[in-house]
């Protein structure tokens, strides 16, 4: 009798260990709190088949898709605001979960509830001791947009070349570049650079800051890589402008601005005189400094 009530409560004590570690994964965004407990049931009604029981993202339908849905088990995410190599925040798995992916598999869940999404990304995130072990990123941050010019959209396209971004994305932005066909994934799968032209929504979002924030953090598990360490905020928006153009049949400001520019690009300016060069700062100063 004893010895089973001993075993008993040692069963309990399991029980409460177990829920409480699966209780104790949380996501918040607003003031809506998640729970991984509730979102169990929740993924395995609407995630399991494509993600899988483990979150592996081996689920029964996994096979038969392309790209391959997420392993949540990795933690390595493609839309984040934060910088890249780090998880994404709860918001952002949220929203990932709202918007689906474009040219995937993954639809959209925004008929979900609100609770019922904040549920399953706790869920999502019990997958990865990751998210107990690491501290929250730093968020990139964005500042204001510059105004569309004619000359924002042309330093941008010289950006594109610079930094090569045609190699992968095409010199018209189809996604066929020179390298498009030789790319991986960080699973081994083919993977193609996106396609401009086509106009769509991009993975992660569809506004001006998204687009900035996409190349700013890159896209993890993917070769597109992170350029946040390259590019100048000004720069960037510039990139921004120049991407949008590419995009030709859209509707946008950048397009009627390029439009009412006769549809060509500024030349390439001169190199840039840099204040800190000490050989061009007397030709400002006036007369008298001996120099012509
Ligand atoms: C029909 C298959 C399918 C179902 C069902 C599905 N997903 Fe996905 N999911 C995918 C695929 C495919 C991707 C990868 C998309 C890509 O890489 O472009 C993905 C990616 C994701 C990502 C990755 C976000 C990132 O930034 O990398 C999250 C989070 C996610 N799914 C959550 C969910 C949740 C939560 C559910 C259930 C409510 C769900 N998915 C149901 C196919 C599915
Ligand atoms: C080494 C190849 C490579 C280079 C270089 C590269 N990209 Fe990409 N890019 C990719 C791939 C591959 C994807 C598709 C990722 C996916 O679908 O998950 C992509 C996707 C994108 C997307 C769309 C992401 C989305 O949410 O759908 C944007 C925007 C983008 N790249 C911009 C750029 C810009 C700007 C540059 C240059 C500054 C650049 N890329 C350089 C390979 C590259």
């Amino acid at each position: 009798m004893a010895r089973k009530a001993q075993r008993l409560s040692f069963v309990g004590v399991l029980i409460v260990a177990v829920a409480s570690s699966l209780g104790a994964q949380e996501a918040h965004v607003g003031n809506l709190t998640g729970h991984a407990d509730a979102g169990k049931k929740l993924y395995k009604r609407f995630c399991i088949g494509c993600h899988g029981e483990r979150g592996d993202g081996v689920g029964d339908n996994a096979p038969f898709l392309e790209p391959k849905p997420r392993d949540f088990t990795a933690a390595t995410f493609k839309c984040r605001s934060t910088l890249t190599g780090n998880l994404p925040t709860d918001e952002d798995l949220y929203k990932s979960v709202v918007r689906g992916f474009n040219t995937s598999a993954m639809p959209s869940w925004a008929p979900l509830t609100a609770q019922t999404k904040i549920d399953l990304v706790a869920y999502i995130k019990s997958f990865s001791p990751r998210w107990h072990d690491e501290k929250p990123a730093d968020v990139l941050k964005i500042p204001t947009e510059t105004p569309v010019t004619i000359e924002s959209i042309s330093h941008g396209g010289e950006l594109f070349q610079k930094l090569e971004c045609w190699k992968c994305h095409g010199q018209e932005g189809r996604g066929d570049g020179p390298s498009a066909s030789t790319l991986t994934d960080s699973k081994d799968q083919p993977i193609r650079p996106y396609n401009f032209t086509g106009g769509g929504r991009f993975k992660c979002g569809a506004e001006n800051e998204d687009l900035y924030r996409i190349f700013m953090t890159g896209v993890d598990g993917t070769p597109m890589p992170s350029f946040n360490d390259v590019i100048k905020p000004v720069d960037a928006w510039d990139l921004v402008h120049y991407l949008r153009t590419l995009q030709k049949t859209r509707k946008s400001r950048e397009n009627e601005v390029l439009k009412a520019a006769g549809g060509k690009l500024l030349p390439p300016k001169p190199e840039e005189k840099k204040p800190e060069d000490p050989a061009k700062e007397p030709e400002n100063k006036g007369a008298g400094n001996g120099r012509k």
